[in-house]
């Protein structure tokens, strides 16, 4: 039984597959810094900025930036580790198949669901704020009840706007239509301006008065701000997953991860610092506050901008997160886990049409029914699982295969791993009891499939 829980795939084996069915290496490090960078920014730092200032962290929120900001710098270094040595897309599914053995792999693929397929639902909500924004700029307003999900004060039935994003954005992926290196990058220019605008215009602004009290909540707060905030940062991962088309992937997924988190943190920093700076934080409980901010200190034209930039920006992470999820489910049914439908590939599409559409209108439901931060804290304890297993695997991977080559090592193993592991435990326990609740139901669920379903239809045990 042993034995079948923790049969791992070879490495060898992988790297030998993964050149037969070769993908063009055409990405440099500069082309992955845009793809971390297109796919971090989005609705964490345009939106669960302001609900987080306002309610759990205060002035004090550049401490939870900074604090969640360190648990990915190190998380970042393990993945960094980790696709340096196995080059092959999948990100850490495939890591974990081959470290520590296909049981953790399906769980770990499980609770990837919660940090892609969610983060699709939440980012969209993010969108459809930024939308509402915007055409209220032109007179027009969808009624609260049509925009805005259950439970949410605002007396709303249904995020109407979110559920549409996600459908046309199912639509694009699913008729093959992929963010290309030209257009992700693109965007992330637009993207990038908007942040810098918003900085340059407001720091003239700033009143340090607006700083004090700067820990309103105390500590426990700006702990639990960092839990929240930390989904701001998701997405740099999503550099891993184009291993396989990658120049030089030992050298360059490396420097794309670590360089497109550093260029993040450094942004989210500034903007936290300007955003309290300029707005007392009691106010900012908006889902807008970025462009709030802007009209607040009456550069109302400039918060108009800000709302098509933002638009833009969030698109991008739509698209990678939609993308990353259906290839995670893809790759598991490939290797038997999943049922069939789900590497199903369309003839004329040359797309996984089933699995794509699958995920969009379960992502799309979600979007539209629950709010942004129930959404952002359970993919956050979703991705600080992964991140934990990914540490512990880096210290696993050193005994189990110690003559691996490794462009890139983590400096200091098994401590450091060790230091990142605790950091995102630690956040984990800040999330609150309800969090916990659906996550360890979660996984329940996903142990049942992988006993009755996965174990038995696997390829290795063919
Ligand atoms: N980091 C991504 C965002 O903030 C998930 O939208």
């Amino acid at each position: 039984m042993n034995n079948i829980l923790l049969r791992k795939k070879s490495i060898s084996d992988m790297l030998e597959t993964s050149k037969s069915h070769a993908l063009k290496r055409s990405l440099g490090a500069l082309d992955l810094t845009f793809l971390g960078i297109g796919a971090i920014i989005g609705t964490g730092i345009f939106v669960l900025t302001g609900v987080v200032a306002a309610e759990t962290a205060g002035p004090a929120l550049i401490i939870s930036f900074i604090l969640s900001g360190i648990a990915c710098a190190l998380a970042a270094l393990c993945y960094a580790e980790f696709s340096s040595s196995v080059p092959i897309a999948g990100s850490v599914y495939t890591y974990t198949y081959a470290t520590m053995g296909e049981v953790f792999a399906f769980l770990i693929g499980w609770d990837l669901m919660l940090e892609y397929l969610l983060a699709v639902s939440s980012v969209a909500t993010g969108w459809s704020a930024y939308f509402q924004s915007f055409i209220s700029g032109f007179g027009i307003h969808i009624p609260k009840i049509l925009s805005s999900p259950p439970g949410s004060g605002h007396g709303g039935i249904v995020d109407l706007p979110a559920i549409l994003i996600i459908l046309l954005i199912t639509a694009l992926l699913s008729h093959g239509v992929q963010d290309s290196a030209r257009f992700n990058n693109l965007m992330v220019m637009i993207k990038l301006a908007v942040v810098f605008i918003f900085i340059a215009t407001g720091i003239g602004y700033v009143k340090p008065a607006n700083w004090t009290p700067f820990m309103p909540f105390g500590f426990h707060g700006v702990i639990t701000g960092a839990a929240t905030v930390f989904f701001a940062y998701l997405g740099f991962d999503a550099v891993a997953t184009a291993s396989e088309e990658v120049r030089n992937p030992q050298r360059n997924v490396p420097i794309g991860i670590i360089s497109s988190l550093a260029v993040c943190t450094f942004l989210y920093i500034l903007v936290s610092l300007v955003l309290t700076g300029i707005v007392p934080f009691k106010l900012l409980d908006v889902n807008n506050p970025v462009a709030f901010a802007l009209e607040y200190i009456g550069q109302g034209k400039l918060a108009g901008i800000i709302s098509i930039g933002a638009l833009a920006g969030i698109t991008t992470v739509l698209l990678v997160m939609l993308y990353g999820q259906v290839r995670i489910t893809f790759s598991m049914s490939r290797d038997g886990l999943l049922p069939k439908t789900f590497s199903h590939v369309h003839p004329k599409y040359k797309t996984p049409f089933a699995n794509t559409w699958l995920t969009g209108i379960v992502a799309a439901v979600i979007g539209g029914f629950v709010d942004l931060t129930t959404l952002a804290h359970l993919v956050n304890i979703g991705t600080l699982a992964a991140f934990t297993l990914i540490s512990i695997a880096v210290i696993i991977m050193r005994k189990t295969h110690p003559d691996l080559k490794r462009a890139f090592k983590v400096p200091f193993v098994p401590v450091l791993p060790i230091i990142s592991a605790a950091c995102c435990l630690y956040l984990m326990v800040s999330l609150p009891a309800l969090t916990w609740k659906f996550f360890f139901a979660w996984i329940v669920f996903g142990a049942a499939v992988y006993l009755f379903y996965s174990r038995k239809h696997s390829q290795l045990s063919k």
